[in-house]
């Protein structure tokens, strides 16, 4: 059975003006536990939406979302904020940090819901994400105050902490060189393969697309599998087309 599935979603919003924009077009994916899925596409083509359709943050406009065989249109509000809290990493394009409250703080926040042992020992768990994430050193810094990289960082270790079976990551690299956008992605990975779980990521980097089992392409609103040899061979013949005319005398 698949974790989460989209049955020919589509999202559309009225703008001021009254005329309509269609975001998604008839998207359908199933993630299964275990899968690996990344998604380009151009800026604006849609891929933010349809992680928060994913995450069952926002709802589509039509067609259906399940999340482990249940419809989720069918939960009550108090019931999918459970499931989504149990279950859901999910690692925002703008980060979305709690300002003014340290980095521990912010990747705690998860745990403040979780049971048992993961409550009891939340700090300790949360400062070993951190640990994990390269800013052990870091724990104590007001979120705000940290450098992007390292916000990215923190967004990563708080997506991770509660162990979620569905990761959902909005360019987690975004804010990286490539150094450490390659130990996150394998961090990401680790804790994927530790516990089963899905991962989707979103991303402009083929190299970091490149680490997912399948690929996907979102073009103005439609979902399409991806031929990541054909991106990066147009990707290389591109950087070797140089920009500017050589100089006569050169
Ligand atoms: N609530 C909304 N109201 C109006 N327009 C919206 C809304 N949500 C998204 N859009 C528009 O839908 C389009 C897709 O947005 P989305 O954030 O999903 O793109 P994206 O693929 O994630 O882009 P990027 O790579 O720049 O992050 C954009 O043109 C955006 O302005
Ligand atoms: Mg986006």
């Amino acid at each position: 059975m698949s974790l989460v599935a989209l049955d020919d979603v589509s999202k559309s919003v009225l703008l001021a003006d009254d005329s309509r924009l269609e975001i998604l077009r008839g998207v359908s994916l199933e993630v299964g536990a275990g899968d690996h899925v990344s998604i380009v596409g151009r800026s604006g083509s849609g891929k933010s939406t349809l992680l928060n359709i994913l995450g069952m943050l926002d709802a589509p406009s039509s067609g259906s979302v399940s999340f482990e065989g249940r419809e989720v249109r069918r939960m009550r509000s108090g019931r999918l904020d459970r499931l989504r809290g149990d279950n859901v990493g999910f690692v925002f394009q703008q980060f979305n940090l709690l300002a003014g409250r340290t980095a521990i703080d912010n990747v705690m926040m998860p745990l403040g819901h979780a049971r048992g042992r993961m409550f009891w020992n939340r700090r300790r768990i949360a400062a070993d994400m951190l640990e994990r994430v390269g800013l052990g050193h870091r724990v104590d810094q007001i979120a705000d105050k940290l450098s992007g990289g390292e916000q990215q960082r923190v967004a990563i270790a708080r997506a991770l902490v509660r162990r979620p079976v569905l990761i959902l990551a909005d360019e987690p690299t975004g804010a990286l060189d490539i150094d450490t956008g390659a130990s996150v992605m394998s961090l990401l990975d680790e804790v994927a393969t530790e516990t089963d779980a899905a991962l989707v990521t979103i991303t402009h980097d083929l190299h970091v697309a490149a680490r997912a089992r399948r690929h996907y392409r979102l073009d103005a609103g439609r979902l399409e599998t991806a031929d990541l040899s054909r991106a990066f061979e147009a990707s290389t013949l591109a950087a070797s087309v140089p920009s500017t005319p050589p100089r006569a005398d050169a």
